[in-house]
């Protein structure tokens, strides 16, 4: 006899990318930085006293919070601290949607959303985007007309990295009838101007993803946070949070990571470059991408060779990206920006696979 809840007992998990643990492998499948992280979060483990242990952490991250709303000029009270993006997407959910209530997001998109929608017993209502990676027009209005509780959008967009501009968000958020879950994951390799933040003063519905796992270079922290009108902060916060849910060590590296907007933000700016470079390189050889606002390129593969083909020949010259087996994704494959010297690697071994220059015979 099972003892899972029925929806639970239907559904599969979420499938991580691969993490190989040999040294050998270059990974641009997970969209980590290829960057380390602040002198600062070396400084705080060096230093830290194992005695500070045994008090509980501070429960709602308070100076954590305080140091994000002050970066982004909103007040404590729109802030939550969670573990990782994941954990708020999960509170939102929990928080906001009974079970059996509709659940909206675009297809394609960030793979975890159907999961935690079935997790919580909720049917999915997803809208196709149209051929440059955008909702269309009448998006809000079918996430209405389905009775949608929640929407969830990711932008800029993954896997294909075209970025909405927040008239356009702000113009989604004032047309639907439920929450909007912004998720920006990818946000700090935008490039360009762009502010959300500034639009929760306006919409009440609204609700920011942020995680440290990208911009910071801090994907085994496990640490992101939302932003939103407080009174969507104030529950998720005083109600549903599991209590203590983040650990001493990982809010004092996180504090360190935010307040040290220097290192981080050359990060964000080497990626860019990077990012542009290999985008172009890519093209030459035959793997055209959209313009990307992120740490990824998802690049089509070209006649005569599909891309499960290119992802298999890639592994086993020891290099790891992302090929997704469903309809509309099947033929690309999602690169993330690794190093110069990472990004030349992957070049070679392509240019080899697709049989452009033989490196064997040049
Ligand atoms: C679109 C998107 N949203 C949210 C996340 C969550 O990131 P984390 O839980 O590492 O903060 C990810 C991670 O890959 C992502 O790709």
């Amino acid at each position: 006899m099972s003892f899972e809840r029925e929806n639970i007992r239907r559904m599969s998990g979420y499938v991580s990318g691969e993490q190989p643990d040999d040294d050998r492998t270059l990974k641009l499948n997970t969209n980590e930085n290829p960057y380390p992280p602040s002198e600062s979060v070396t400084n705080i483990l060096r230093e830290f006293d194992p005695v500070q242990l045994r008090r509980y952490p501070p429960p709602t991250a308070a100076r954590f919070r305080e140091l994000a709303a002050r970066l982004h000029g909103v007040d404590t009270d729109n802030v939550i601290a969670t573990r990782g993006g994941d954990e708020l997407l999960r509170l939102v959910i929990t928080t906001f949607v009974d079970p059996g209530q509709p659940i909206g997001m675009t297809n394609p998109t960030y793979s975890l959303y159907p999961v935690l929608a079935q997790i919580q017993d909720c049917p999915l209502v997803e809208v196709d985007l149209n051929d440059s990676w955008q909702p269309p027009s009448t998006f809000a209005q079918q996430m209405n007309d389905a009775g949608v509780k929640l929407t969830l959008l990711v932008n800029p967009h993954a896997p294909s990295g075209i970025l909405l501009d927040t008239q356009e968000i702000g113009n989604l958020a004032d047309e639907l009838d439920s929450i909007l879950l912004l998720d920006e994951a990818y946000v700090d390799f935008v490039g360009q101007d762009y502010d959300s933040a500034e639009l929760i003063d306006k919409h009440d519905n609204l609700i920011i993803l942020r995680t440290l796992s990208k911009g910071y270079s801090l994907a085994g922290l496990r640490f992101g946070y939302g932003l939103g009108a407080s009174s969507l902060i104030e529950p998720m916060l005083t109600k549903t949070r599991a209590s203590y849910n983040l650990d001493l060590i990982s809010q004092q590296i996180a504090e360190a990571a935010l307040a040290d907007q220097t290192t981080a933000g050359n990060n964000w700016h080497r990626v860019i470059e990077e990012r542009e470079r290999l985008r172009d390189l890519l093209a030459a050889i035959g793997l055209p991408s959209p313009a990307s606002h992120t740490n990824f390129l998802l690049v089509s593969a070209p006649e005569g060779i599909g891309a499960e083909e290119i992802y298999k020949k890639l592994k086993e010259r020891y290099i790891l990206v992302r090929y997704f087996a469903s309809p509309r994704l099947s033929d690309k494959l999602r690169i993330t920006i690794g190093t110069r010297s990472e990004n030349e690697q992957l070049l070679a071994a392509l240019t080899e696979i697709l049989g452009n220059t033989d490196p064997t015979t040049a």
